[in-house]
């Protein structure tokens, strides 16, 4: 688990022109939903390409300690032999989520309709993080939820015994909410609706109803209205996780900052849920050819070619792009510092309450860098420098959070002087095989 383990020191230098294929690891979001779902099942689900990162780890140990039997054939390959809807039994001891919001508060959702209580914790970065965002609709099916001051971890979760069923909006764009009060809504009698006004990820609906379940989705004025009839017997399924466009985003963006890259990344998700980095790029000038457009694993899926961008340019992010790109304005802020005029970014403050708080970690690490930034509550603003204009040569703190530590060991390739961050460990948690394939491209990563 990541925080329990020593601090590990890395470097970044120049790097030569990145070149060859990256193939990254599968994505994390879908990844615990199939070991979630899979639980939920009745039978055996086989799972491929699953990506076998600390955070889905974590999931398929709680997933055992619920009743569950969760086996590992090879890597990625693995299979779920489920309970069923509200065969969930109490677990013997506390679940450790390690550093993952989406396990525990997809894992709380699920047990909250069942007579069981569990205790849950994580480690230091995921024990500050709101945990009252799931336990407030929660108490709506009858869920008790008793944790720390400000609704933090440690937290025991006592499953209603009698549920009722929820109507629901969601106050914050959250996959992570929605997707907690749909499988609370599973073990609930009549059917439980869940309104978002702004789309966020939507892999819980479509691989519920890959599941069996009976869920529709309506577009309205008011959002998107999601209705799931509860009790549904879940058929279990073959997933094939497709890669993981968050964790694409960090070997496309060092190719474009690199000179002299070309790169090929394959299968990244077009999903319009999630590639709302990639909109942006585009935006920006990055030179990427979105080739062979295809459907794997349920999601669209192209090849991506990137090649080094010179001419990157400053945009304004429109702020309702956010949902669909919530987890890469970190690496973008470090595109944005090598491109030409001013980045901005608004409607972000959900940053605030990930594995960080992005913003400020960005905003620290990049002015020690060199760049001129600026930061309000809901803002952040990249001063570009241009291709290779980043002056760097700091040392940048990583707030046990990978997608902190990925993105400044990106930025180290294409700065004038080397970047450090004082802890890389985190990086497990997504993208375990990353410093192997950035080096294989052409990074110049080291440890310290
Ligand atoms: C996720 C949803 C997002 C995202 C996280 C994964 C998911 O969190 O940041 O990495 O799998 O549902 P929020 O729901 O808090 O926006």
């Amino acid at each position: 688990m990541s925080g329990h383990g020593d601090a590990q020191v890395m470097i970044s230098a120049k790097s030569g022109p990145l070149k060859g294929v990256a193939s990254v690891p599968g994505d994390k979001s879908i990844s615990h939903r199939s070991l979630i779902f899979g639980a939920m099942a009745v039978g055996e689900t086989k799972i491929s390409g699953l990506l076998e990162g600390e955070d889905v780890i974590d999931t398929a140990k709680a997933m055992r300690a619920f009743g569950a039997t969760v086996t590992r054939h090879g890597e990625g390959i693995w299979s779920v032999n489920g309970v069923g809807v509200g065969g969930f039994q109490e677990p013997a001891d506390v679940i450790d989520c390690g550093n993952s919001g989406t396990g525990v508060r997809l894992i709380m959702g699920t047990m909250a309709t069942t007579p069981i209580s569990a205790t849950f914790t994580g480690d230091a970065s995921l024990r500050k993080r709101p945990m009252g965002r799931v336990t407030d609709p929660l108490s709506l099916f009858g869920t008790e939820a008793y944790g720390r001051k400000g609704g933090r971890l440690p937290m025991t979760v006592v499953g209603a015994a009698d549920p009722v069923p929820v109507r629901y909006t969601l106050p914050v764009a959250s996959a992570q909410v929605k997707s907690a009060v749909l499988l609370a809504g599973l073990n609930a009698p009549g059917e439980t609706v869940v309104i978002e006004r702004e789309p966020t990820r939507d892999h819980s609906e479509r691989m519920l109803l890959g599941f069996g379940a009976d869920l529709s989705v309506e577009k309205t004025a008011e959002g998107h209205v999601i209705t799931l009839k509860g009790r549904p017997e879940l058929r279990p399924q073959s997933v094939a996780v497709p890669r993981d466009p968050s964790s694409a985003a960090f070997p496309v963006c060092a190719a474009l900052i690199t000179e002299g890259s070309d790169i090929r990344v394959p299968g990244v998700s077009q999903n319009l849920t999630r590639n709302g980095l990639y909109l942006t790029l585009v935006e920006m000038g990055a030179l990427i050819d979105f080739e062979n457009p295809r459907e794997e694993g349920g999601e669209p899926v192209a090849d991506l070619r990137v090649r080094f961008s010179p001419d990157l340019k400053g945009i304004e992010v429109p702020e309702e792009r956010a949902p669909s790109m919530i987890d890469e304005y970190p690496i973008l802020s470090v595109v944005a510092s090598f491109a030409e005029g001013v980045t901005t970014m608004r409607g972000v403050k959900e940053l605030r309450v990930k594995e960080s708080d992005r913003i400020d970690a960005m905003a620290r690490g990049l002015e020690a860098c060199g760049v001129k930034i600026e930061e309000e509550e809901d803002v952040l603003i990249v001063h570009g420098m241009g291709a290779g204009g980043m002056p760097g040569g700091a040392t940048c703190k990583t707030h046990l959070d990978h997608r902190i530590a990925m993105s400044f060991l990106v930025a180290g390739m294409a700065a004038k002087r080397e970047i450090t961050v004082d802890d890389g460990s985190p990086i497990v948690t997504s993208f375990p095989v990353f410093e192997a394939l950035m080096n294989g491209l052409g990074a110049a990563i080291r440890r310290g």
